[in-house]
Formats: structure tokens, sequence, C-alpha cells
């Protein structure tokens, strides 16, 4: 011994003993860990959060015992200043104890890595015999069903269908149906205008006019489509509904044409024994105009609730069409003849389905919706 003083210090604190006591301590705190050790790792018991817990842990135990204010990293900083002949002992003892330290931490980490690993393939893993939730496939709006349903029957009557525009001009919506401007018939028909002078059609009798442009005559075409008027909702009037426009133009054709058509319509919508009435009636665009009605499907005609005890039910307006409506679609009335109608297809809706209010197919709420799957 002797020397320095400083050397003196450091074996009056006997490093040896130093170190050995930096062991015990690892020792004692690495005691609760031991069991991860690997071979023979037992963190079965472990949750993936208890796993990941003790790896917080081991790393803290490191951390303190071979981080820079660790016993270990005190005790390396005096390995040059022991005596020279006490350095090589020091020294080899230090370097054991230190790998020892980080070995036992190592195999602990080890274990407790698989574990976290295997809990998490667990969690994440698909138990394909686990009962699936049942998708909820969508359907069709009774609406839609009803249009269907009207569709079928006029294009196995050899009518073709036309989809058209929902936001119209004044020619079309107005004029080219005979209601010039000031017409009282405008009244009724009030619709939503824009700004730059269209305004949302507020009858599908607007693709009479397109059909007859585009297709000259003669022609046979029906409407389906949504249309739009200032009607206050209540239960039979929306803001916006549905109309099927039909319309038929050739030589020779009459009221005969149009009562027999719309009978068969009615008869393959209702049944064979359903008649029709027709009630005179006045729209510009048709001359002679006539309301249509049809005995009731519930009652026969007898009256009952659905038909609100008159034994008939509304379909739609109809007549034949206008000369100065052929003229505007550049067909000459001389020359051809035909019929139109108009039917409103919320209503007839409300009918068959027995809805007491017909506001109830356009607030979309799924309870109701959900009865027509
Ligand atoms: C018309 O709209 C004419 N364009 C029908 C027509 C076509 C006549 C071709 C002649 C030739 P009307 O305004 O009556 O007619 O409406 C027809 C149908 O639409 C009515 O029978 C009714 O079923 C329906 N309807 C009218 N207003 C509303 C509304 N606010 N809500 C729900 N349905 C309505």
């Amino acid at each position: 011994m002797g020397g320095s003083k400083e050397e003196v210090a450091v074996a009056e604190g006997n490093p040896l003993q130093q170190v050995e006591s930096a062991r015990e301590a690892f020792e004692r705190e690495f005691e609760r860990f031991a069991r991860f050790i690997v071979p023979g790792n037992d963190t079965t018991g472990l949750s993936l959060k208890d796993a990941e817990a003790e790896q917080r842990a081991i790393a803290e135990l490191r951390t303190k015992h071979l981080g820079k204010k660790s016993a270990i990293a005190a005790a390396k900083k005096l390995i040059g200043k022991v005596p020279a002949d006490e350095r090589a002992l020091f020294g080899q003892s230090v370097q054991e104890a230190e790998a020892q330290i980080s070995e036992s931490v190592a195999q602990v980490e080890k274990g407790l890595k698989a574990r976290i690993e295997s809990a998490r393939i667990e969690r994440d893993s698909l138990d394909v015999t686990i009962p699936g939730r049942r998708a909820r496939p969508g359907h069709l709006h009774p609406i839609t069903l009803m249009r269907q349903r009207i569709e079928d029957i006029f294009v196995s009557l050899g009518y073709a269908v036309e989809d058209d525009r929902e936001i119209e001009t004044d020619f079309y919506n107005f004029d080219a149906l005979n209601i010039p401007e000031g017409h009282p018939a405008r009244d009724p028909q009030d619709t939503f205008y824009t700004t730059q002078g269209f305004a949302l059609r507020s009858q599908t009798s607007t693709v009479q006019i397109h059909a007859m442009q585009r297709r000259g005559a003669p022609v046979r075409m029906i409407a389906p489509g949504r249309v739009f008027r200032r009607d206050t909702p209540d239960p039979t009037h929306n803001p916006m509904f549905y109309q099927v426009e039909g319309l038929c133009v050739d030589r020779g054709i009459t009221m005969a044409h149009l009562k027999g058509t719309l009978a068969e319509f009615v008869h393959r919508l209702f049944g064979p024994d359903t008649k029709t009435r027709f009630r005179p009636s006045y729209f510009p665009f048709t001359e002679p105009s006539a309301e249509v009605d049809y005995s009731c499907f519930n009652c026969g005609g007898e009256g009952c609730r659905i038909c609100k005890w008159s034994g008939w039910i509304e379909l739609g307006g109809s007549g034949m069409v206008h000369p100065n409506v052929l003229r505007a679609a550049n067909i000459d009335p001389e020359e051809f003849t035909g019929f139109a109608f108009g039917l409103g297809i919320d209503r007839t809706c409300a009918r068959i389905y027995q809805l007491d209010d017909i506001r109830l197919l356009f607030e979309n709420d799924v309870r109701f919706l959900e009865q027509f799957r």
C-alpha cells in the first residue's frame, strides 16, 4: 500500500468489498425477476400489460446497477486508482460483476420479450370461430318499389322510360305546356326558383316536350321522377314528391286509347276487377282533360277506410294532348294526336301500404322504412 493520498482513501474504502456489496444489492433486487430467466422462463401467466410493466422495471434495474450513477460505474472509475498490485484483481472483479449483472438482466429481458410477443399475437389473432356480426343489407325505398312496378307494366305495353332534368326553364315548365305568363294555372304549381331564371320542375309534364323534341312522333314513353311545389306539408302533400308522366302520340290516337291504357294499367297493378272512372277536369296542356280514379283495391268499391268510404281512389290527371303543346314540340297536330297522363306515386304508394300520411315517405325514418324489406 502507500502512495498517493487518493490511493489510501480507496484502499480504506476496500474497493473489492464495494464491488461485492454492489453485486449483493443487485442480487437482492433481482431475485423477483429470476423466474423470467430463459431457460425455464415462467412468464406464461403474465398478461401483456404486466409483461410490459416488468420489462420497464428490469430496464430501470439495469440503469440503477450499471448506469452512470451506479456503484459499478463508480468502481470502474477506481480501477486506475487502486495500487498497481491490486489493480488486476480489482479490475477483474469489477468486470465480472458488471458482466454478471448485464447477463442476468439480458436473460430476463429475453424471457419477457418472448412473452410480450406471444401475448401480442394472441391479442391480434383472429378467432374464426367467433360468430360474425351480420351485415345489414339495404333495401329499396317503397317509392322505388312502386315506381318499378309502374315501369314494368308500361314497358310491357311498349313504352320507353325517359329520365329527364329536375331543373327547368319557364319554357318547359309552363310556356310549352300552354301555360303562358299570367295564366292562373301557374299558381297551384308555384315552384322553387333559382336566381338564373331556372326553376325546379313542378310536374313531370315537362318531359312530354323534351321527349317529343328528341324523338319526334310517333312516341310512346313514361317519365317517372321527382317534382317540386310550394305546397305546405300535410298528410297528402309534400313539397317534393314523385310523378309518372305518360305520353302516347301517333296517328289516330283517341280518348278511347287513353281509357283503355289506364284501365289495363290498373288491372295489372290492382287486379282484373279494378274499374276506372274519368271525371271532367281542366289542364291547360290537354283538351279534353280528365281526372282518373280507380275502384278501391281493398273494398272493390263498397267503401272502406282506405278509400275514405267513397269506393274510389284518385290516380292522377289525364287528357288529349293540346294542339298547342304538339306545336311547341314541332309536331303537326293535323297529322298526329296523342294522350297524356300524370300519376302521383306518393299518394298511390300511401294507399297501397295503408299509410295515413305521405310525409312518412319523405322523412327517411329507418324504423318506418325497415318494414318494406
Ligand atoms: C299534374 O301535375 C298534371 N301534370 C298531370 C297531368 C299530366 C294531367 C298529363 C294531364 C296530362 P296534378 O297537379 O293534379 O296534375 O298532380 C298529379 C298528381 O300528383 C296528383 O293526382 C297527386 O297524386 C300528386 N300530387 C300533386 N301535388 C302533390 C303534393 N304536394 N304531394 C304529393 N302528391 C301530389
